[in-house]
């Protein structure tokens, strides 16, 4: 039974918050207290996606027009607001998808970092003057908006990630059609609010809450229909490999942050301690529900067992349970999570062994976890979970495991550590721990990944550095800082010519008279 009255929230399209709930109605409750609803959330239907888009290409006519100044003051603002709203919307983060609270403003933070970012860039969005080969003329660059962006995220990062399209999106002139996640509607909600606040025009950003397969829908009728210019997608390799087919076939090449089976390669002379620390927190924070959490621990042969057994103590002794308290981690985002953790577990093998917890899957007072904060039975916990053994063709190494579930196997060459550190053929992320250059730079040069950090956790990436990945993990876009530009305006040529005359190019150049057969003494 419900413990309060659940706030009703709704999709936003051209200004005005729609009450009709033409797809249903959706319950968002807290993960670490199931019985309690965060919010109803009215859900659109597939035409509720296109009219938001069809009010995003109206409004973006004139939004275009705004001196981008201008614009970057109203990401200035929603960035204030935000700041100024960091302990609600944190709470709300916390509340609705389970993130402890102080990675949650830790979240929040991120969303201030990127409108701090982008509010100069307004002032900046630079075009270059181009030398001509001929005189009395001019070259130029200018970036034009895309025209209207659909942007689609998930829920481990319900405004974080969100913002790394919304604001650079905004900012360079598009309108934007946002599809939060199913779990987050409510934190969702409150972000668009947040922004509409800060002075956007109707219509500017539109918020659509609805399931996968209306979105599915909706999108591919919006692009039959011309709407859409720009498609942003954060969430599975296999729902982006759709959206890439579906928008290829509108010629366009959307934004694809995809998943990751992110390696760490602790090599023999690396500190040994702040590799299990840099393991414990990409592994199991967030329960490892981030793109950007670690996959396997890759060691060298000759620390593997101190390596393991102290990976192991850290695990079984870090605090798990209510994240509004001091816990490494809450619970699963949603139920749908904590069931796909149960069938990766299935991918444990007889050549593995199991450590990290005092049982696997699940945690309930039936198969409790020792020293949980909290009331197991409230929410949905998952154990955490070390296989060890892992070799490169086993399905676990090759297989992105979304939740608290860390491989770790061993290497005699670093041909071997590279081998089973790119095969999977997923690129996001990835780290080593060592002590000696060379071995650092020799990574960077042969890791797929997109990001790499060198004694740091394969996670926490800062706002203003270009993240995405390669192979199953993404298309090659990247997000953040200035090079997000590159995915929400095209570059226009312009060529001014002044000489009063048609000087044709290729054609009508002066050439450099040389003497070609010189040679010294
Ligand atoms: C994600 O999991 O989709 O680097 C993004 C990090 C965060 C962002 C993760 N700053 O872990």
């Amino acid at each position: 039974m419900p413990t309060e009255t659940a706030t009703e929230i709704a999709s936003i399209v051209g200004g005005r918050a729609l009450t009709d709930a033409p797809g249903g109605r959706l319950e968002s409750t807290n993960p670490a207290q199931t019985d309690q609803i965060v919010a109803t959330a009215l859900l659109g239907d597939a035409g509720t996606f296109v009219d938001a888009c069809r009010a995003a290409r109206a409004a973006q006519r004139a939004w275009r027009e705004v001196p981008a100044p201008t614009r970057g003051r109203a990401i200035q603002q929603a960035g204030r607001l935000v700041e100024d709203n960091k302990e609600a919307l944190a709470h709300l983060v916390t509340r609705e998808i389970g993130k402890p609270y102080p990675e949650s403003l830790g979240e929040v933070q991120e969303i201030v970092d990127t409108c701090n970012f982008f509010l100069g860039e307004g002032r900046r969005l630079y075009g270059q003057t181009v030398p001509s080969e001929m005189p009395d003329k001019q070259l130029f660059t200018f970036r034009v908006p895309v025209g209207v962006a659909a942007i689609i995220t998930a829920g481990n990062f319900p405004v974080a990630v969100p913002s790394w399209y919304l604001v650079p999106a905004l900012l360079c002139g598009n309108a934007v059609v946002w599809k939060p996640a199913d779990y987050a509607p409510a934190t969702a909600e409150a972000l668009a609010q947040l922004f509409l606040h800060a002075g956007l025009p109707e219509g500017v950003l539109n918020l659509v809450l609805c399931d996968g397969p209306t979105t599915s829908e909706g999108l591919g009728r919006a692009l039959d229909e011309g709407l859409v210019d720009k498609v942003g997608f954060t969430g599975s390799s296999d729902v982006g490999r759709r959206i890439g087919e579906l928008c290829g076939r509108h010629l366009q090449n959307p934004c694809l942050e995809l998943g990751g089976k992110n390696p760490m390669v602790v090599m023999q002379d690396a500190d040994l301690d702040l590799a299990v620390e840099g393991a414990l927190f990409s592994g199991f924070g967030t329960a490892g529900q981030r793109c950007t959490s670690l996959g396997t621990v890759i060691v060298a042969d000759s620390i593997h067992d101190e390596f393991l057994a102290r990976f192991t103590r850290a695990v079984e002794s870090a605090a798990i349970g209510d994240p509004e308290q001091d816990v490494l981690y809450g619970p699963m985002i949603d139920l749908k999570f904590m069931d796909r953790f149960e069938d990766w577990l299935g991918l444990i093998r007889d050549h593995h062994t199991v450590s990290g917890s005092t049982g696997t899957g699940r945690i309930t007072p039936d198969n409790p976890r020792q020293g949980f904060v909290g009331d197991p039975s409230a929410g949905i916990f998952a154990h955490p979970t070390i296989v060890a053994g892992v070799r490169g063709d086993d399905e676990i190494a090759n297989t992105e495991t979304f939740g608290p579930i860390v491989g770790v196997a061993s290497f005699g060459s670093f041909d071997e550590a590279m081998d089973l550190a790119n095969r999977h053929g997923y690129g996001l992320s990835s780290s080593i721990y060592t002590t000696n250059p060379k071995h650092a730079f020799r990574f960077r040069e042969r890791i797929s990944a997109g990001m790499v950090s060198v004694n740091n956790s394969t996670s926490g990436a800062e706002a203003h550095l270009p993240f995405g990945g390669n192979g199953k993990s993404g298309n090659g876009s990247r997000q953040s800082g200035i090079w997000v530009l590159d995915q929400f305006t095209r570059w226009q040529s312009m060529n001014w010519d002044y000489a009063g005359k048609l000087q044709k190019a290729q054609m009508d150049v002066e050439d450099v008279e040389a003497d070609l057969g010189y040679r010294i003494g």
